[in-house]
């Protein structure tokens, strides 16, 4: 597994107000999609393109479009939909399948509660949006989902991850014989008692649509 973490100073700047307490829900829903869009453009440097030609005014030349089969985005609900839309502002012509996932507190073991997704992911490029990285599951569970599908290559989108989240999903995905790249805005200090990112920007979910 990779871990690429974007170091731009819009991308500091944004996440500064993402994690600022005072920043409101609009605010925040706003800034999270511009974060995104931002991140998506590092994300998606090894999407797959075909070459081809095409005239310009000019003269002839040859050029890109994006390869099919057509790459694939995939929020986790809940939170993860608010990152859809600064993702699909780079890949409009992506499809797009919705994974919900959720973690049983006793076992702590994260399962599928809801998916569309189509049955068949050969030769899939999968780009995973969850906005917090923190222990791993959720994110190590969806990657493995994919996979089993047949997904070729994955990129998760995150905005913030934590040390231990990424640890877990080394761990997990040992062995497993298909790229996983991690993109995110930063690599937080730890874990919390209560499995929050520290310092974080506290809950995601609650933060962009204002309700637990
Ligand atoms: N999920 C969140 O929304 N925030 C955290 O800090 C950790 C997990």
């Amino acid at each position: 597994m990779r871990t690429h973490v974007v170091d731009h100073p819009l991308v500091a700047h944004k996440l500064t107000h993402l994690r600022d307490e005072n920043t409101d829900s609009p605010t925040f829903r706003r800034l999270a999609d511009e974060l995104v869009t931002l991140l998506a453009y590092e994300a998606t440097r090894d999407v797959r393109v075909t070459a081809h030609e095409i005239r310009t005014p000019v003269s002839p030349t040859t050029g890109v479009s994006l390869a099919t089969p057509k790459p694939l985005v995939v929020p986790i609900l809940r939170a993860g939909l608010g990152m859809l839309d600064g993702m699909m502002r780079l890949l409009p012509t992506a499809e797009v399948g919705f994974l919900g996932m959720i973690r049983n507190e006793e076992t702590l073991e994260a399962s599928t509660y809801a998916e569309r997704l189509p049955d068949d992911l050969s030769g899939r490029q999968c780009y995973v949006l969850d906005p917090m990285l923190a222990t791993g599951g959720t994110l190590a569970a969806a990657i493995k989902f994919l996979t089993d599908r047949g997904a070729d290559h994955i990129t998760a989108i995150c905005l913030l991850a934590a040390p231990e989240g990424c640890a877990r999903l080394e761990q997990d995905l040992e062995g497993l014989d298909v790229p996983v790249t991690v993109v995110t805005a930063a690599m937080d200090e730890r874990l919390n008692d209560k499995g929050y990112i520290v310092p974080g920007l506290g809950d995601a979910g609650d933060r962009l649509y204002g309700v637990a």
